[in-house]
Parts: C-alpha cells; structure tokens; sequence
C-alpha cells in the first residue's frame, strides 16, 4: 500500500514529495501541524484537530487557505489513496516560500503538505507493564499551545529520555510538571484525575480531552490544576495521553516507582475506556 502525500493542491506518492528549500518551514521552522490518528479508515475526532489547527493558524497569523470541508477532503481522498485502514495523517502548514528574510512578506502563499502513513503501535509489553518516564527542564518557548513545527526542545528532550532508558520526557518549569515531549501527564492522587490546566505553555491535546470526559463519564473526579514535581513523584498513579501512544501507563519517574510499580486501577479503567471509544468512533453499531 501506497504512503500518499498531497502537496499544495496535488496528491502524488510520499516519495515523491517536494518543497522549496527556501520554505519558511525549512528555514525559520515558520509553520503549524496536526497529527491525527485513522481507526479501520475513520479519523479520530478530526474536528477537533482541525480546530486546532485553525487556532494555532490564528495565534501566529498564517491565513489557511482551506475550509473546514476542504480539509476534510482532502484527509479522506489522502487516506482512501494510500488503502491503510490504520494510519497516521500529518498536516503542516507553513507560511510560505520566499527569499531568507525573518520578517515575512505580506504576499505569502502558505505551504499545505499532508500526509499518510502506516501507524505502527508502541510495543503492547509497554501498555500491560507501563514505561518509565524522566523529568526535564523546560526549555521550550512561552507558546507551547501552539502546535508550532520548531521542536527542537522536544526533539533533545525526547533523545534524552531515550538515553535514559525513558519512553517519555517530561517538562518541568520552576518545580511544576506541565507536558510531555509529545503527550499530555496525568497523575491520579486520592483516587482522583489530576492534570495540568490548559495555557500558554502545554498543548491542549485532543487525547486529553477525549480522556477526561471518560474519566467524568466513569464517574472519577477530575482536577484541572496545577501538578508539581513531588506530586509526580508521590502520584498514586501517573500516564501520559497523546495521539500516538493513546493512554499509556508510566510506572517510574526518574528511576522511582509509582505506587505498585505496575499500571493502577483508574489507568486500566480509562485504558479500556479509551479503546472501547476508539472502537466505537470507528465502528458505531
Ligand atoms: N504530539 N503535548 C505535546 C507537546 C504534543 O506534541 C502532543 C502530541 C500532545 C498530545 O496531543 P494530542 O492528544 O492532541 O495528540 C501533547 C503529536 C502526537 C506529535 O507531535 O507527533
């Protein structure tokens, strides 16, 4: 099966696929995404995504020359040519192509490249035992809500946390927990969901979203609030959620156990629920 791309109105195979290296995405890391995930052909909760990206188009002023239909069709004929029925979409949208210059003429043409390949799950042994995790100064911008396309923080913290035998690095800022590289923390604390509140300096994944109103549904109270590095530490239970890797349960911070060493019962409850969701989304009967 085909890895598709759709780039500036023309769907062509991945490898295939060019831009300009005078792109502002390639030289200045000037642009936006969106990563969603495709269940048995359906993807997951795209309007949410979509809005997203429309947020974070707006927050640094690229005008996105689709509408919400427009992208819809474009996901599903990307998605239909390429045949996988789990898949990942990637979405970037960048200011445009011009000469080197920071500041950006008014005159740009965005750069629209999607596209479409195979999902290959984490290792299910990860899901059964859960992964350790490592803390990591933030050292990322002030924007973090906006899905920029610069991650170089993210990259090295990521590479960090592999290094350190970690499936996840997780930013710390003066003493307080707020995201993952590419995931969202929670932690359960006297029984109840506990996550870093929206703002400025976390994404608002879509995951996390989907997750909390889960954990609401199922009846476990949720806290929207401020998480510090001890309270990681003392967490009766920690995960991470994220368009990739879902709910994953995390069993070691920093080489120190999280209450039994093994993924807690609130953890398995919104695993299960998660991918009942998922089915569901996909397949309703
Ligand atoms: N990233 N926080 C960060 C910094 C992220 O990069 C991501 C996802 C999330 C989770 O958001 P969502 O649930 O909407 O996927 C939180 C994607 C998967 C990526 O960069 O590949």
């Amino acid at each position: 099966m085909p890895e598709i791309a759709f780039v500036n109105d023309v769907f062509l195979p991945l490898a295939e696929a060019r831009v300009s290296v005078e792109d502002r995405g390639f030289q200045f890391g000037d642009g936006i995404y969106e990563l969603l995930r495709v269940y048995a052909g359906v993807p997951f909760h795209q309007r949410d995504h979509l809005e997203r990206l429309e947020q974070s188009a707006r927050e640094i002023g690229i005008p996105l020359p689709y509408s919400r239909d427009r992208w819809e069709a474009v996901i599903a004929e990307a998605v239909a040519r390429s045949g996988f029925p789990d898949a990942k979409v990637y979405i970037q949208v960048t200011r445009g192509v011009a000469p080197r210059d920071h500041v950006p003429s008014a005159s740009l043409t965005p750069t629209i490249v999607v596209t479409v390949r195979a999902m290959t799950p984490l290792a299910a042994e990860l899901y059964a035992n859960g992964g350790d995790v490592v803390t990591v100064t933030d050292t990322r911008w002030s924007r973090c809500n906006v899905k920029a396309i610069s991650l170089l923080a993210n990259v090295l913290a990521k590479q960090q946390a592999r290094e350190r035998g970690a499936v996840e690095a997780i930013f710390v800022r003066d003493g307080v927990v707020l995201e993952g590289s590419t995931s969202n923390v929670m932690i359960v604390k006297d029984h109840g969901l506990v996550t870093p509140p929206a703002g400025p300096l976390l994404l608002p994944g879509v995951t996390r979203k989907v997750v909390l109103g889960l954990a609401r549904e199922a009846g476990v109270a949720v806290k929207e609030q401020a998480v510090t590095e001890a309270e990681l530490h003392a967490a009766e239970e920690v995960f991470l959620t994220g368009t990739t890797i879902e709910v994953l349960p995390v069993v070691r911070v920093n080489g120190q156990t999280i209450g039994t060493g093994f993924p807690g019962p609130v953890t398995r409850l919104l695993m299960t629920r998660f991918r009942e969701a998922r089915n569901m989304y996909a397949c309703p009967s």
